[in-house]
Order: C-alpha cells, then structure tokens, then sequence
C-alpha cells in the first residue's frame, strides 16, 4: 500500500461536542462567518474577533476525542509501514489528543497567535486582547489567532500537494467540500490513482468524485473501516 491521505473537516468533532461550521442556522457561536473568520473583519474590529475565539477556544481545548479520531490513531499504530498524513481543516486538537501523529492543520489551531509584524508564532492557551504586544518583537495590537481566515493561503500546500502526487489511498471524513483547496484534494488524489473515499453524515458537495461515500456518523462508520482495512493489509503482508 502507499501512502494515506486523511482529510478531516468539522464533522469528526461533531460527536465531541463542537459545532460543525456550516450548520443549519448558518451561525457559529451566535456569529456571522464574516463577522468573526475573515481578513477583513479583523481589520474592522480585531477585539471582536479576538473575543470569538476567547470564547470558543475553552471550548475546543475542553473536547475530548471520539472513536473517529481514536480510529486514525489505531491504523496509525497498526500500519507503521504506511505512511498516514492527517489533513485537518479543524482548528481544533482532538487528533492530537488522541495521540494521532503527521498532522497537518491547514486552516491554524485555536491554541497559536501570530504576530503580524515579526511573523511569531506563540502558544495562547489563554485569553488574547487586541493590545497586546508581541513577546518576540514587543510591538502592540499585531497578534492576530493563528487561524486561516477567509482571504488567507491555507498553510502545508507543498506539503499537501507532495502528500497527494504519492498516495494510494484517498479518505475524507465530515467535511462538505464546500471550501477550497481542501474540496478539490479528492480530485488531485484521485488523478494520481488514488482510491477515494468518504465517511460523512450527509452526501456532500463533491460526493460523486469519491468511489466509495459512507455515509452515518463517523465515530461508527470509521472505526469499522479502520479495523477491515488494518486486517487486509496485515494479510497481504
Ligand atoms: N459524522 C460524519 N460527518 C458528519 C457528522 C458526523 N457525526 N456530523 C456532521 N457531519 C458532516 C456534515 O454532513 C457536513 O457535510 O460534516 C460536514 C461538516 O461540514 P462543514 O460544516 O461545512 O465543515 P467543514 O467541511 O469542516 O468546513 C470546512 O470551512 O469555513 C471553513 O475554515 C472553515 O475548516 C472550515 C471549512
């Protein structure tokens, strides 16, 4: 087997208690996505934003993995010969804490500021203001959370891109494909001759580029794919 990409969006940490982004009402926390995730909301009103991710940022550092996130872990373990990248959109550390290895946060961690003079990046496990200084460079009001906004480059794409010219196999769990680059990483997998699949409530948004979707709650569905894939290989040898 070569390498496995996994693609994780916010639907993995559903069943730990966090709010998926796009959700039926269209607001996440009481918010508007362009009130509180985008480059220019944070130039218009940085105390703001800042005090969006102050009250999510307990929340998130409070959650506690479920059997989707233990699952990759598992066939990390179980499968040191394969190389398996996790791709995550979440800003969340539930792959960390479920001990998950080669993670890739794309879109930033809820528990990192950077500063937009030096370019430091600081862990901030606690509140931010918008007036503080950089530790590094001590200037005042240009840490921003080191989250990738709307407008922003998600970070690792060289990365991503390597990752996804060498992988034969493809997974995407709870995520809708509705935002890119992360929509189109199928495709690429795919054009590379990776097998592709899906693990998601819903059908979604770019479900007919996948070869297989199964669809239900991934803290049942992944696990059980988890453990036949572990048994198939270890067969092959
Ligand atoms: N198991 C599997 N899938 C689930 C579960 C579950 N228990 N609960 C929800 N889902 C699925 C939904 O069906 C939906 O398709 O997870 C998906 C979540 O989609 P979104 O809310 O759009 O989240 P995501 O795809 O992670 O969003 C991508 O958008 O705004 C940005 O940066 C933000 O990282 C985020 C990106």
């Amino acid at each position: 087997m070569k390498n496995i990409v996994i693609l994780t969006g916010s639907g993995i940490s559903a069943e730990s208690g966090l709010k998926t982004f796009r959700s039926e009402d269209g607001l996440w926390l009481n918010h508007r996505v362009e009130d509180v995730c985008t480059v220019e909301a944070f130039e218009r009103n940085p105390s703001l934003v800042h005090s969006f991710y102050n009250e999510l940022r307990p929340i998130m550092m409070k959650a506690v993995p479920n059997a989707g996130h233990q699952a990759i872990t598992m066939l990390q373990q179980e499968l040191p010969d394969v190389t398996i990248n996790v791709v995550t959109q979440n800003v969340d550390l539930l792959h960390e804490k479920a001990g998950s290895k080669n993670i890739y946060h794309i879109h930033g961690r809820i528990d990192e500021c950077v500063c937009m003079n030096c370019g430091h990046v600081l862990t901030t496990l606690g509140d931010v203001e918008s007036d503080e200084s950089c530790p590094e460079c001590h200037v005042q009001g240009m840490l921003k959370p080191n989250i990738v906004f709307f407008g922003e480059m998600p970070k690792y794409m060289d990365e991503v891109d390597k990752m996804l010219a060498e992988c034969g196999m493809f997974i995407a769990i709870g995520t809708s494909g509705v935002v890119y680059p992360a929509a189109g990483f199928v495709r690429q997998a795919k054009f590379y001759g990776a097998k592709t699949y899906l693990f998601n409530l819903d059908p979604c948004n770019n479900s007919s580029q996948f070869d297989q979707e199964i669809l239900g709650k991934a803290s049942q569905t992944f696990p059980k794919f988890a453990e036949e894939l572990i048994n198939e290989l270890k067969k092959k040898g």
